[in-house]
């Protein structure tokens, strides 16, 4: 058996508090978390904005592309309200207030917690230079740069940040889907050394011992995502994993 796993709260505590708000990651921390995870856009003024989704549809109530939008326009709507009608018993009218971070408020706000910070960079064939850029150029004098893990899907942008920010801890992602293209997990971990990620994080259905090994042996950290299960303690001590993202970290860290 290993160490316990560090719980990182996936778009802060996002099964009690509208995600990737303040009041998601506030929530989060005060929950005991050892870090949050939090997905970045790039705004129209080329501000890295956290938020999820490339548009405003789901958690922001209106037909606007975050694309479109500046960080100031952004800033000003309102991404809470769907969370108190989708989940009237959670409901708070504070949430009404959250709106649209950038990644510059929401490092500062947390300045004084001590935990890990994963930043997803949300990017595509278009905009992944110019968000991996804006976010370096966001993170390198943080003090908070030393507990930083840029990660993304979007394998390019791993390099970009590599490029940018020789020094900062990088994790590349990978969805089940990856498996249409491989046929042994065990080369995730030559792609993700490809793109210079130092670490890799996994859906939990990605998750075998044989990857688990490997990975220890390379000595490549590894994150789950998305495991609300408080069984996945018990299965991350077994193999070694690093982290565990979930929705709910008060209810993992109850079972840690
Ligand atoms: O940490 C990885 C996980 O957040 C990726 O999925 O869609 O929640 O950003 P998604
Ligand atoms: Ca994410």
């Amino acid at each position: 058996m290993t160490a316990a796993p560090l719980i990182i709260g996936h778009r802060g505590a996002s099964a009690h508090a509208p995600e990737n708000t303040i009041a998601a990651f506030r929530l989060a921390i005060e929950s005991g978390a050892d870090g949050i995870e939090f997905d970045v856009r790039c705004a129209a003024d080329g501000v890295p904005v956290v938020i999820h989704d490339a548009n405003l549809e789901r958690t922001g109530l209106r037909h606007d592309n975050i694309s479109d939008l500046t960080s100031k326009q952004l800033g000003k709507i309102d991404v809470g309200s769907w969370f108190n009608a989708k989940f009237p018993k959670k409901a708070s009218p504070a949430f009404a207030l959250e709106t649209v971070p950038t990644l510059a408020n929401t490092l500062k706000s947390f300045a004084g917690f001590e935990g890990l910070f994963y930043i997803e960079l949300k990017a595509d064939d278009r905009d992944f230079r110019d968000l991996a850029k804006a976010v370096c150029d966001e993170i390198r004098n943080s003090p908070l740069l030393p507990r930083i893990i840029v990660k993304s899907f979007k394998l390019a942008a791993i390099s970009e940040v590599r490029h940018h920010l020789p020094g900062v801890a990088t994790a590349a992602l990978f969805s089940p889907k990856i498996m249409d293209f491989l046929r042994r997990r065990k080369h995730i971990l030559a792609i993700a050394h490809e793109f210079g990620a130092s670490q890799i994080s996994l859906h939990k259905s990605l998750v075998t011992a044989g990857l688990a090994k490997r990975s220890s042996l390379l000595n490549i950290p590894v994150t789950v995502w998305t495991a609300d299960n408080p069984r996945w303690i018990k299965r991350c001590r077994k193999l070694g994993i690093r982290a565990l993202i979930t929705n709910d970290p008060a209810k993992l860290l109850e079972t840690r």
